[in-house]
C-alpha cells in the first residue's frame, strides 16, 4: 500500500474515531427523542394569563397550541399526586383564612379533600387586577389526573406532559408513584416507553430524584434542572444575599455563577450518566422580577451540553427580548408563563386570543 494511500486510511480511522463524527445537532437529538424543537414549555400552564396549576391555566396553555404543560408535582397525605409549585399553600392558596392554624404546612400534610376545598384562583385577581376575571375565584388545586385530562381533552390539541419531581426528598417514592400513574393512564407502553402519540419529560432539580426516575422510567426522556448554590452546582461566591449589596433578588441572582467549568461540566455529566436527554438551566432576564436568576445558558455552557448530545430548555422566559437572547445563545426550548408570545416569537401563532380562548372555556 503506498504510503500516500496509508496516511488517507488512518486519518479516516481517526476521524471515524473522534466524536465529532457522532455529534448530532440538537434538531437530530430532539427528533429522536420525540422532542418538539424548539419547544414551547407552558410554565405550570398559561400563568401569566391565569392562575398557575388550576384548570384555567392548563386549559389556557392547550388551546394555544403549546407543547408542554409543565407542573410541579407533589403528593397529598392521602397519596395523591397533586401539581403546586411552592412548599406551601400560603401564595396560591386561601389557606390562611381556610385553615389559619395549618396555612404553613407542606402538602403532605393535608388530604386531597382539604385541598379541594381552597380557593386557589382569588389570589390570582388580587395580584394581577389587569388580568383578573371573576371566574378564576374558587378554581381548585389539581391533581396530575386532572391535567392528564386536560390534556387528552382537545381533538385538536395533545399537548405533552413535563413533570417535575418538586422537592422530591419530602415525597418518597414519587418517582414510582408517577410510573404507576402514567401506565395507569397509558400514556408509558407495557415496555416502559412513552406511548405513540403522547409526548412526556420527566424533569428534577436533584440528583437523587434524577437516578430514581432513570431506574423508574429508563426510556422516558428526562431533564435535570440547574441551579447554582446548595445542593446545585457550586458557586463562585457564597455570600448571602442580605450582605451582598445586591438591590434585589434579581441582581444578587445575576451576580452568581458556578466556581468554574468543571462545576458547571460536571452537573450535565452526571445528567447524561443517567441517560437525561438535556438540562434545564436558569436565565437571568432583562427585566429582572421574581423569576429572573442566573444566566445559565451562556453560549459555551449551551455548547458543551450540545456536545454531550443533550438538549437545553431554559427557565422561565417571558419577554421577546429574552427570548430572542436565549434562542441566540442556542437553547433548543424554553418554558414560559406566556405560551401564546413564545408561539408568535417562534412564528406558529395560536389560533385565537389568549381573551377568546379564556372566554370559550367559560372564563
Ligand atoms: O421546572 C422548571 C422550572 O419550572 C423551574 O423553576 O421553580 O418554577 O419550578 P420552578
Ligand atoms: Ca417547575
Amino acid at each position: 500500500m503506498p504510503r500516500r494511500f496509508s496516511l488517507a486510511v488512518v486519518a479516516a480511522s481517526l476521524a471515524l474515531a473522534s466524536p465529532l463524527v457522532h455529534a448530532q445537532t440538537p434538531a437530530q437529538v430532539a427528533k429522536a427523542a420525540n422532542i418538539p424543537h424548539p419547544a414551547v414549555i407552558a410554565h405550570r400552564g398559561a400563568s401569566f394569563d391565569a392562575p398557575e396549576s388550576t384548570r384555567a391555566s392548563y386549559l389556557t396553555a392547550r388551546d394555544l397550541g403549546a407543547d408542554y404543560l409543565e407542573m410541579d408535582l407533589q403528593r397529598t397525605k392521602d397519596g395523591v399526586l397533586i401539581a403546586l409549585h411552592d412548599e406551601n399553600l400560603t401564595r396560591t392558596t386561601d389557606i390562611a383564612t381556610r385553615y389559619p392554624e395549618r396555612k404553613d404546612q407542606p402538602v403532605s400534610a393535608f388530604t386531597l379533600a382539604e385541598l379541594k376545598a381552597l380557593d386557589a384562583g382569588s389570589w390570582f385577581n388580587a395580584a394581577y387586577p389587569e388580568r383578573a376575571r371573576p371566574k378564576f375565584a374558587g378554581l381548585q388545586v389539581l391533581t396530575l389526573d386532572e391535567i392528564i385530562d386536560i390534556a387528552e381533552g382537545n381533538p385538536q390539541r395533545h399537548p405533552g406532559l413535563y413533570m417535575e419531581t418538586k422537592v422530591p426528598s419530602l415525597f418518597p417514592g414519587i418517582e414510582h408513584d408517577l410510573k404507576l400513574k402514567l401506565q395507569q393512564r397509558g400514556w408509558l407502553t407495557a415496555g416502559g416507553e412513552v406511548a405513540p402519540g403522547k409526548h412526556v419529560v420527566l424533569q428534577t432539580f436533584e440528583k437523587p430524584s434524577l437516578q430514581l426516575l432513570a431506574k423508574e422510567m429508563p426510556k422516558v426522556p428526562k431533564i435535570l434542572l440547574l441551579w447554582v448554590g446548595d445542593g446545585s452546582i457550586e458557586a463562585k461566591s457564597n455570600v448571602p444575599f442580605a450582605q451582598s449589596g445586591a438591590k434585589d433578588k434579581a441582581a444578587y441572582y445575576a451576580q452568581q455563577q458556578p466556581k468554574d467549568k468543571a462545576a458547571f461540566e460536571q452537573w450535565v455529566d452526571f445528567a447524561k450518566a443517567q441517560g437525561a436527554i438535556g438540562t434545564g438551566p436558569s436565565a437571568a432576564l432583562t427585566h429582572g422580577g421574581e423569576q429572573s436568576y442566573m444566566d445559565l445558558v451562556q453560549p459555551w455552557m449551551n455548547q458543551y451540553t450540545h456536545g454531550k448530545n443533550m438538549l437545553v430548555h431554559v427557565y422561565t422566559v417571558d419577554d421577546p427580548v429574552d427570548y430572542k437572547k436565549v434562542m441566540d445563545a442556542g437553547v433548543d426550548g424554553i418554558f414560559t408563563n406566556r405560551a401564546a408570545e413564545l408561539l408568535k416569537f417562534y412564528g406558529r401563532p395560536a389560533k385565537a386570543t389568549v381573551a377568546q380562548v379564556l372566554e370559550q372555556e367559560g372564563y
